[in-house]
């Protein structure tokens, strides 16, 4: 099983300024949360309790307001940070002694996941012992994301591409991934492409070179949805709030998850409603229990 898991949240964000100026965008809000509340609980659905967190350098005191501090979830967070961005396979140089030799999971601060089927596919994920996964999804605008040509019972990864110019399939790499312990020295060999960036894309064509690359798929009834612009943020939002509202339920309330996953108990809950204060989310919580 892996045990360890990575959220890169650096960046600054410059297709959201001026919001990005003073706050980091993972911690602008997604309706009710945020932003890297929802990456944080797809690691969480998978069972992973270790989780080193990669912001900009200069934005550590933002995010250490941010958790409860009782039991901290059930979770061991730790924090880096980055100096400047390099391309997403930096998150396994930054991370390498958090990595420790063991297979790794790696989530993008800004990734949205939602659907029925989702925590087992994540813990199915989490099984990796070998090799490399990456999750799938659908999207109509290829051209913007990693995509991934496969054959067609959808068993193999023909072809892996960083935003292709020529059409080669709808299947776009979803920011989230997982890799077995030889991601630091693959990382390592990688030389900053054209746009000055480590690529993730490279990075996983060398698991593919050797045959060690296997793929889920988040299908029709799963949505993987984009923060990248103002736009697409404001979108998300409103897929949460309309979801939340019409259930009742919260999507990524974190102590629900530990909860479930057995990590904390009542007593915490009651701690973090405090730390929280009055507000909706302290609400939901009490009901919780
Ligand atoms: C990055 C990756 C791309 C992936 C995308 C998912 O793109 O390079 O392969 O599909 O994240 O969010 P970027 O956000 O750097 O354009």
């Amino acid at each position: 099983m892996i045990k360890k898991g990575i959220i890169l949240a650096g960046g600054m964000g410059t297709r959201m300024s001026p919001l990005t100026k003073a706050v980091n965008k993972q911690l602008l809000p997604i309706y009710d949360k945020p932003l890297i509340y929802y990456p944080l609980s797809i690691l969480m659905l998978a069972k992973i309790k270790n989780i080193l967190i990669i912001v900009n350098k200069g934005q550590l005191n933002q995010y250490k307001k941010l958790f409860p501090k009782n039991k901290n979830l059930g979770l061991n967070i730790s924090f880096k940070e980055q100096d400047k961005p390099r391309g997403l396979p930096d998150a396994f140089l930054i991370g390498e002694k958090f990595i420790n030799n063991s297979n790794i999971a790696m989530i993008l601060g800004d990734n949205f996941f939602y659907g029925q089927n989702l925590s087992k596919l994540l813990r199915d994920c989490a099984k990796l012992k070998q090799g490399a996964k990456v999750v799938l999804h659908n999207v109509k605008n290829p051209e913007s994301f990693g995509v991934a040509k496969t054959d067609k019972k959808n068993r193999k990864i023909l072809r892996i591409v960083e935003k292709p110019k020529r059409f080669i399939s709808n299947y776009a790499v979803t920011g989230l991934y997982f890799f077995d312990k030889k991601v630091v020295n693959y990382a390592k060999k990688l030389k900053p492409s054209k746009r000055g960036e480590l690529e993730i894309i490279d990075l996983i064509n060398q698991y593919k070179k050797t045959n060690k690359l296997s793929a889920e798929f988040i299908g029709r009834g799963g949505a993987w949805l984009d923060t990248g612009s103002i736009s697409d943020y404001y979108k998300t939002s409103a897929f949460v709030q309309a979801i939340e509202n019409r259930q009742g339920f919260k999507i990524a309330c974190l102590e629900e998850i530990a909860l479930l996953n057995k990590w904390i108990n009542k007593k915490d809950i009651l701690d973090s409603i405090k730390f929280y204060g009055n507000c909706e989310y302290s609400s939901y919580l009490k009901k919780l229990i």
